[in-house]
């Protein structure tokens, strides 16, 4: 293997060094370019594009890997929680049993809210959308929280790390609250922090809190599916945020704004609402199958389609079983996932999904569990924000870690030449 690309144009040939990950994906460093050429190079969408070097997740699309630190995604979902893998993709390795009790500690010891918190979150409309609470209000912790932190003390970082830890579930659990109209309470410093995060979100003040494995299980399942996914639509947001020094959770905040897009995290409440539309309109999928291949319908199957993995989604296979086992564990009979299976059928089928490979994502079944476990709709891409927390914070903290240089991409200007400002009245 060369190491070193060319690139010849008119005349000249410029040399770029190729250098080759741990998995052999291979880069062109193109640091040089315009230094040396006067040129830059445009990729829309950075389909093409590397913005880093990052250690934490691997994930080949063609072959439908996905890999924490190394560990595969299966293998974590099957045997981790979610704490483990928290304290994995933000501190490299899985903890040993003291680690973990100690962060476990040090999160319990965090997880109050400031009360002032609750006026904020008073003066939203009940029909304010979540992902645009959660937003605010992990923006608004910076107020409570106004120390801006040194990257380069451990300290400083473990404290920020272990106080959004801690206080985002309660954000989360409060913004759903808020919206079933729920009193704002607090959890339960017994518990692990995934059931606490079910206690807090769903226990009705006049009953006493109930622990059900089944939903436990999925909920850590869940979370962990969506913990990291490298630098996506979100994660490059928050790195991007925080690669002008804007603190934690202001760099989070802006991440939570990325991913409520539905071409992103967005996507998980389109896709129900997509479900629910197909079974009020009679349940014909191919009736919305024909919409989807329309070119002049702006349709799509949303849970379908992924920038990288064009072979499989792996958190898909995972999802598709565990939603299957929910349902059944709960009695649960739902016509949506009926609707959900007949056309993930079709779509497999159909040369237009085919070609393009086209397969569903990880959204396409999360919510139908979602929908399972009590969870209104307009809350899914908040359960997303909670689960993808620690890729962003690990995420985050490496960019700063790797003193990366803010972010700043260039253009190519194609709008109108120099020309003389004529006055209003000439115009
Ligand atoms: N339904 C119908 N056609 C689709 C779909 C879909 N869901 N997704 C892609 N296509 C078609 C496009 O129209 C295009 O067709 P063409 O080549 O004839 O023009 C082709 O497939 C390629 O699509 P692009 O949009 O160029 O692919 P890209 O990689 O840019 O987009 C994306 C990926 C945004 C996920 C897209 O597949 C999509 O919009 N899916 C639906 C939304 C969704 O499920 N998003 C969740 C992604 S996962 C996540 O964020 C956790």
């Amino acid at each position: 293997m060369s190491d070193k690309a060319l690139l010849q144009y008119q005349d000249k040939t410029f040399e770029f060094p190729v250098i080759q990950g741990s998995e052999n994906e291979l880069a062109i460093d193109i640091k040089t370019l315009r230094a040396q050429s006067g040129m830059i190079t445009i990729d829309p969408g950075f389909k093409n594009t590397g913005s880093c070097e990052s250690a934490i997740t691997f994930l080949d699309g063609e072959k439908g890997i996905l890999r924490y630190r190394g560990y595969s995604i299966e293998d974590l979902a099957e045997k981790a929680t979610f704490l483990e893998v928290v304290y994995l993709l933000i501190f490299r390795e899985l903890p040993k049993a003291d680690a973990l009790a100690a962060f476990q500690k040090d999160i319990v010891a965090e997880s109050h809210v400031d009360e002032e918190m609750k006026k904020i979150l008073d003066g939203f409309p009940k029909s304010a959308h979540p992902m645009g609470v959660l937003a605010s209000l992990t923006s608004a912790l910076i107020s409570f929280n106004p120390n801006s932190v040194n990257a380069s003390s451990d300290k400083e970082m473990y404290a920020a790390i272990v106080r959004i830890v801690a206080k985002f579930p309660v954000l989360v659990a409060w913004t759903m609250r808020k919206k079933k109209g729920l009193p704002l309470d607090y959890g339960d410093d017994s518990l692990g922090y995934v059931e606490n995060i079910h206690k807090m979100m769903f226990k009705k003040p006049s009953q006493e809190y109930t622990k059900n494995k089944v939903i436990i299980d999925a909920l850590n399942k869940l979370l962990i599916l969506h913990a990291d996914h490298e630098q996506n639509c979100s994660t490059s947001t928050v790195r991007i945020v925080g690669s002008s020094h804007a603190g934690l959770f202001a760099s989070l905040s802006a991440g939570i704004s990325a991913l409520w897009g539905p071409l992103h995290g967005g996507a998980n409440q389109a896709v129900l609402e997509m479900l629910e539309a197909i079974e009020a309109d009679g349940g014909d999928t191919k009736k919305y199958m024909a919409k989807a291949k329309d070119k002049n319908d702006p349709f799509r199957l949303m849970g379908f389609g992924h920038r990288v993995y064009k072979n499989f989604d792996p958190r898909a296979k995972i999802i598709k079983k565990a939603a299957d086992e929910v349902l059944n564990d709960l009695g649960i009979d739902d016509p949506i996932l009926a609707i959900a299976k007949g056309l993930e059928k079709e779509a497999l089928e159909d040369p237009y999904f085919v070609e393009r490979k086209l397969y569903p994502n990880v959204d396409f079944y999360s919510g139908i569990i979602y929908r399972a476990l009590g969870i209104p709709t307009e809350m899914f891409t908040v359960m997303f924000a909670l689960g993808r927390l620690p890729g962003w914070i690990a995420q985050w903290k490496e960019m700063r870690e790797n003193n990366e240089p803010i972010g700043r991409p260039r253009q190519v200007y194609i709008g109108e030449n120099f020309r003389d400002f004529v006055p209003v009245e000439n115009r």
